[in-house]
């Protein structure tokens, strides 16, 4: 996820360049960059780091009409001054900035290489300026140079380009990832969220994926893919700013949650080729994948959790010994890894501190260490011999949702990936794959039961406790759905196996208590809708997530699973509890965002 923002009019374009790129840094801040335009040059100036180290590089005079933004959250490229957008080409006549991921940017490098052309940075973004380039100089058309170059184009885009050729024009063009236009009498806007546009106009505009346009100093032209004229339609838009920015939702963490379709698709974009597993990180990792005779996963909170559900899925698919130690024990607990251990590691931020220090120690141990992280370049991707990086974009809440399902889904991927170079055949791929693919969809489908869940949540209004019960990859669910909850809404929560629930705790449950059970499996369901039925005789009650298949009818607030491989199941269930959590602290009038107590990355140990 990136910030883009646009101006071509009267008035100086710098004011609204920085002002909006301020208002998007939510969706990015590794680093910044703008590009101003005028008749004779056309001059861009760009850093790592976040903006207001853009604003030191700026004179004060600058009175370009035209220009774009970027504040950048790297995919491609760690963050640099060279990584950062704007990207000009050789001659610095086009500059453009680009929100998204060219799927097949290494196979228009070479073409483009193999036409003379100089790369200066590791983004895949470069190959657009490059494109747009070699189109024009066949003919020196930018609108048709444009057309040609998005058709190139594989994966999500939202590009601003602006060039020396037409100083007071703006060519915008959308696939996949956001871009709203917006027109005032001081000229024409474009961003890739409305929060950057409502200082100067509420008339705004959100492109559909194909869509592009010719911005002008006080006109525009919308058109297709084919080139074909399109009528603008602008809208009034009805939030204000600090409401845009959570996308029209009371807080970061409900809008986090609604953005799981969408980043889970951005995460699996690229990783599958027929039933093959495409991780390029791990096949250029040099390992001798035979001698690995043990894999530990290790992480904290969140992270841990995601880490159980793949220990779970390691041992299912490959069939090879391995573990999950918290990594605020890993040090202490002298862990049996060496030479021949796999090590993989997972945070959102890559910058917890009990993770590094594991990861520190696994590395003098001579361990393979892999990592899955959230955060391009941060410490943890930095020292691992391989790193995977979730696609999730900033997550601004300091509980984390998005990144929590897409380590989920990104882990699925990778144990995938290790089962292959083990010369492992892992039962019903195709299938799997299949759902993998839909789990976007399916995602969103469970985001539907957001009103039950709504409903359900009041349970608590009068409760301390609650108690999350499940078995096998439902337990890791019902962890993490305990503690979403305590994290949030400061209810005690206890997640347990609910085949141990008889060894003691079911002391604690009397009448009224509120248990969320998890029965998504179907091989153990049975067992675990008898464990239920035990707290139920003892006065529970009980809220049941289980899949379409289930006999529940004895059960009275049940939530049903859209349909998809058991495997799967973990990430749907993350999201009702996600709910869940967020209901029950709007209930109790917490501070969602910034829970008590709670930093977003603890860098201490
Ligand atoms: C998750 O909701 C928590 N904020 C916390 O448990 C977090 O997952 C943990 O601190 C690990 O952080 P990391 O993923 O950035 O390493």
């Amino acid at each position: 996820m990136c910030g883009i923002t646009g101006f071509t009019g009267k008035e100086p374009a710098l004011p609204f360049l920085l002002q909006g790129l301020s208002r998007l840094e939510y969706r990015g801040y590794d680093s910044a960059g703008i590009t101003l335009v005028n008749s004779k040059k056309l001059r861009t100036w760009k850093t790592k780091g976040r903006l207001a180290e853009l604003e030191k590089l700026l004179q004060k005079d600058l009175t370009q009409s035209c220009g774009i933004g970027h504040t950048r959250w790297a995919t491609h490229g760690v963050p640099s001054n060279m990584n950062a957008h704007p990207h000009m080409n050789e001659a610095c006549t086009i500059s453009v900035v680009h929100n998204g991921i060219v799927e097949n940017y290494a196979v228009l490098k070479e073409e483009l290489i193999k036409e003379g052309y100089h790369f200066h940075s590791e983004t895949d973004s470069e190959v657009i300026v490059q494109l747009l380039d070699y189109y024009y100089s066949k003919k020196p058309v930018m609108k048709d140079a444009l057309i040609k170059t998005v058709k190139r184009l594989e994966g999500s885009y939202a590009l601003c380009i602006t060039t020396i050729f037409e100083p007071n024009t703006i060519y915008v063009a959308k696939k996949e990832s956001p871009m709203v236009l917006g027109q005032s009498k001081e000229g024409v806007f474009c961003a890739s969220d409305a929060p950057a546009l409502l200082a100067y106009t509420k008339d705004i505009m959100p492109l559909q994926d194909g869509q592009m346009a010719i911005l002008n100093k006080n006109s525009l032209e919308l058109f297709d893919q084919n080139g074909k004229s399109i009528q603008p339609k602008f809208i009034h838009f009805p939030y204000d700013i600090q409401a845009a920015q959570k996308g029209g939702y009371d807080s970061f963490m409900m809008k986090e949650i609604h953005e799981q379709p969408d980043v889970i698709r951005e995460t699996l974009r690229g990783r599958f080729r027929g039933n093959k597993i495409v991780l390029p990180k791990i096949d250029e990792l040099k390992a001798d994948w035979n001698s690995i005779s043990n894999t530990v996963f290790i992480a904290c909170g969140t992270a841990y959790h995601a880490c159980i559900y793949a220990n779970s899925l390691y041992q299912k698919y490959t069939g090879k010994p391995s573990s999950v130690i918290p990594a605020s024990e890993f040090r202490y607990c002298d862990p049996n890894v060496d030479e021949h251990t796999l090590c993989i590691f997972v945070s959102q931020s890559g910058e917890t501190a009990d993770t590094l220090a594991a990861l520190k120690l696994a590395k003098a141990k001579g361990c393979t260490t892999i990592a899955v992280v959230n955060v391009l370049g941060s410490s943890i991707a930095r020292q691992t011999d391989a790193v995977l990086y979730t696609a999730a974009g900033p997550e601004i809440a300091v509980a984390s949702t998005k990144a929590y399902t897409t380590q989920l889904v990104l882990l699925h991927v990778l144990i995938l990936k290790l089962a292959e170079l083990y010369g492992i055949k892992v039962n019903g791929i195709s299938r799997l794959i299949k759902d993998m693919k839909r789990l976007p969809e399916l995602t969103e489908e469970t985001l539907g039961y957001e009103k039950e869940i709504k409903k359900y949540a009041k349970m608590l209004k009068d409760q301390r406790d609650a108690y999350f019960i499940g078995r096998q990859l439902d337990y890791p669910s019902a962890l993490e759905g305990a503690l979403k909850l305590k994290e949030v809404s400061y209810v005690h929560a206890d997640a347990y196996y609910a085949g141990e629930l008889k060894h003691g705790p079911i002391a604690l449950i009397e009448k009224n208590t509120v248990v969320i059970a998890l029965a998504t499996q179907p091989e153990i369901a049975a067992k675990t809708i008898s464990n239920i039925k035990e707290t139920v005789a003892r006065g529970a009650r009980v809220i049941l997530i289980t899949d379409p298949d289930m006999d529940a009818k004895e059960f009275k607030y049940v939530i049903r699973i859209p349909k998809m491989r058991p495997e799967l199941m973990a990430i749907p269930s993350a999201v009702l509890t996600q709910l869940f959590a967020y209901y029950a602290a709007k209930e109790k009038g917490c501070d969602i965002d910034k829970p008590r107590n709670l930093a977003k990355s603890v860098t201490v140990e």
